[in-house]
């Protein structure tokens, strides 16, 4: 057969296994993948013979032969966070669709303004509990909007300025701050708590230390669910976030696209409701989309919330929205209870997967708790992870080691921590994975913790770990737009 004369590899996003030119290797991008993905990279055997063998032979030994990958084995993705395939509401479009699109339909649907009777907004409102006027519909999922409030910031800098970003952040951030860093707005890291949220307390270390000539513009933030480290924001914490957005005048950008994917616990008050008490409103947007919620982001749809007058603000500002038609569908699939089913779906599915993963692992002698929100777990082990991912490689199994997330690749404290996605593959593929992952951990005496720094454990690696991580180096390579 001839699958079984390649053996394949995922390649991280970031280019963990950099193959040498001479190799002649082709680096096929999936297609269908839109945000942390894997590159596949098929070899024949003759190439894999032409392959710099002491990065075979390094990864190799630092595992018992039985880590080198089998011809033809099919690697289980744990790294990228692409919405899972079984749960693309293709049914549920249909439906909603032939509802909208009837013979005695109105037809504004299709025009620039919409249709007046079923709005998204008004739609949405009634799903989430949520006041109408405080919501705005976007150009775009999440990302998109990111994109807009940075560069409004950079318009709004007289001079010098500066947008914040947690240290280890959403990968397409690493991209976007070459966006959100034109001009003379650059982007600065604020640490993230050993919770897996934003540390405020160092948040107002870096704005008290900031030059008064580079003030801060925004600050990008994920408070729910953290990409990568999974946390929630805790409610005193997001009062000070609060405080100091007043206080040192920026706008917090707050990423929710996890939000209402909440599993085992309910999540703190929205930042949005707390501005309400506030006599003064500080500068805060929500920003949704339905890239997660329904696992829909080939809609490429969003929505900002924020206090009524920021909403008003927001929707004057000078962006035309006309998307009128797929909204007019969506709000359809609202109105109809199809949205409300999808997500309570999506929600069981993710929850699910999660377990399948933990139990998984505890079979195999490592303990995680249940994934709590999101996609993904968020484990720290006492060796570098980068290592470990290339050993977890060739025994078929990826994640995303913490450097696939950094906003500052200089940054070390993270170095021993990884993010496993719960969105990929079946039930089968996902106790494979953690069996895989938990097997590379037993051979090489690894420890695993859930959502810490290891700042405890000594990161004492061996001579040949040193050598693995160093051919990595320099090879980090990051995406934007439609390629992965
Ligand atoms: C934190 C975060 N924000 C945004 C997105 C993507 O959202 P959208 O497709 O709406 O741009 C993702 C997807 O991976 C994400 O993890």
């Amino acid at each position: 057969m001839a699958f079984m004369s390649h053996i394949s590899l995922i390649v991280m996003m970031l280019g963990l296994f950099s193959l040498p030119n001479h190799t002649g290797a082709e680096v096929v991008a999936d297609e269908t993948c839109q945000y942390d993905c894997g590159l596949t990279v098929d070899l024949q055997k003759e190439e894999m013979a032409m392959l710099d063998t002491s990065l075979l032979q390094t990864s190799f030994s630092l595992g018992s032969a039985s880590h080198a990958l089998p011809v033809g084995q099919v690697v289980v993705d744990l790294a990228s966070g692409n919405p899972p395939a079984s749960e693309l509401p293709m049914e549920m479009m249909r439906e909603a669709a032939d509802a909208r699109l009837g013979p005695d339909e109105n037809v504004d649907l299709l025009q620039y303004n919409g249709d007046s009777t079923e709005t998204l907004p008004t739609a949405i409102g009634t799903l989430f509990n949520v006041d109408p006027s405080e919501i705005v519909i976007t150009n775009g999922g999440v990302t998109k909007t990111v994109e807009l409030f940075c560069l409004e910031a950079i318009a709004s800098a007289r001079g010098e300025g500066v947008i914040l970003v947690e240290e280890a952040s959403f990968w397409f951030m690493g991209g976007l701050s070459s966006v959100c860093s034109g001009g003379n707005v650059k982007t600065v890291p604020v640490q993230l708590t050993s919770g897996g949220y934003l540390d405020v307390d160092d948040l107002e270390r870096v704005l008290q230390n900031l030059n008064a000539s580079a003030p801060p513009l925004m600050l990008y933030t994920i408070p729910e669910f953290q990409n990568p480290m999974g946390g929630n924001l805790p409610t005193g914490d997001r009062h000070k976030l609060l405080d100091l957005a007043d206080e040192f005048s920026f706008t917090v950008v707050a990423d929710s696209v996890y939000r209402y994917l909440n599993y085992s616990e309910p999540v703190p008050a929205s930042l949005v409701d707390l501005n309400k008490d506030r006599a003064k409103p500080a500068r805060v947007f929500e920003v949704y989309s339905f890239a997660k919620i329904i696992s829909g982001p080939g809609l490429a749809l969003g929505w900002v919330r924020a206090h009524p007058a920021l909403a008003l603000e927001f929707r004057s500002s000078p962006v035309s929205v006309f998307t009128t038609f797929i909204q007019g569908i969506l709000a359809r699939a609202i109105n109809d209870g199809l949205i409300a089913t999808q997500l309570a779906k999506v929600k069981e599915d993710m929850r699910h997967r999660g377990e399948v993963f933990q139990t998984a692992l505890a079979d195999n002698g490592f303990q995680a708790g249940p994934l709590r929100g999101g996609y993904f777990y968020w484990l720290c082990t006492n060796t570098d992870a980068e290592t470990l991912l290339a050993q977890a490689t060739l025994s078929g199994v990826t994640f995303l080691p913490a450097s696939g997330s950094l906003i500052d690749s200089g940054n070390t404290r993270l170095k021993k921590c990884f993010r496993a996605s719960m969105s990929n593959g079946d039930d089968a593929s996902q106790r494979l994975g953690a069996e895989r992952l938990a097997q590379v951990l037993g051979t090489e005496n690894i420890t695993l913790a859930q959502g810490v720094y290891p700042s405890d454990v000594n990161l004492d690696l061996h001579e040949d770990h040193v050598r693995v991580a160093q051919l990595q180096v320099g090879s980090t390579m990051r995406h934007k737009g439609n390629s992965c």
